[in-house]
């Protein structure tokens, strides 16, 4: 006795079909909405803008590759949570173009590095030489980054192109008062200044959510 059900069994192509069509629904279905989601496309209010300096500092941690061994993104895990800090949202990276979440961990996750008692001082010395201040680290150095004198030169692009491409709230005046900035006090900043700042704002929006 022949039925549909049948039909679709003896037929690979119409199966294979048909089952591309349910797979993609059920997709859609979850992602779709996610696009709309309040809780998943609006910055939460505490977000604050990268300076260019911060800016410049993570593209630093892009070039250098430090995502390679660190995450970005902490997990609603106990585990994390008590390790790493108070858990990661979408909200929290609105305005990250690429985000760096990561997905291997060589090092520990760095969303929260900005909240931890740890000084500036020791972010440099870290950077130029890790096992000075852990022992048992197998992070690389980077001790150029603090002879390197700071590239300015794309960044007055970089911050329009995250304004009028991706929406992030600078305005044009604050843009000139960045600007102003790089030709002042920012003027001699090297690349190890520029990294240090970005790691030090990592997680400051999430400072009360961390309390
Ligand atoms: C080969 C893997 C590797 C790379 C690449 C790497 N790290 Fe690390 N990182 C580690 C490991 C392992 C630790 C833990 C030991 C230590 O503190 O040195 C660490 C620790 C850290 C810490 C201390 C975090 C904490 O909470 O104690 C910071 C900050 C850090 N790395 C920043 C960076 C930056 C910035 C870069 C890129 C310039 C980078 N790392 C590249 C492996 C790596």
């Amino acid at each position: 006795m022949s039925n549909a059900h049948e039909v679709v069994e003896k037929n690979v192509g119409l199966m294979i079909v048909l089952i591309l069509i349910a797979v993609s629904f059920g997709g859609l279905a979850e992602i779709v909405p996610l696009f709309w989601q309040k809780a998943t496309t609006e910055p939460l209010e505490t977000l604050e803008p990268y300076t260019a300096l911060e800016m410049e500092g993570r593209d630093i941690y892009i070039r250098e590759g430090c995502h390679v061994c660190h995450t970005q993104m902490v997990r609603p895990l106990r585990a994390e949570t008590e390790r790493f800090g108070v858990y990661s949202v979408a909200g929290e990276d609105v305005w990250e173009h690429p985000f760096l979440w990561g997905s291997k961990r060589t090092g520990p996750d760095l969303a929260r590095v900005g909240l931890r008692p740890i000084t500036e001082q020791w972010h440099r010395e870290h950077l130029r030489d890790p096992r000075q201040v852990v022992p048992e680290s197998n992070m690389p150095a980077y001790p150029w980054l603090q002879q390197t004198p700071l590239d300015w030169s794309l960044t007055e692009r970089k911050l329009k192109v995250f304004k009028n491409a991706f929406g992030v709230p600078y305005t044009d005046e604050g843009i000139a008062e960045q600007m102003n900035k790089i030709n002042g006090e920012w003027g001699n900043a090297t690349e190890e200044d520029a990294l240090v700042a970005y790691l030090l704002s990592l997680g400051q929006e999430r400072k009360e959510a961390a309390q």
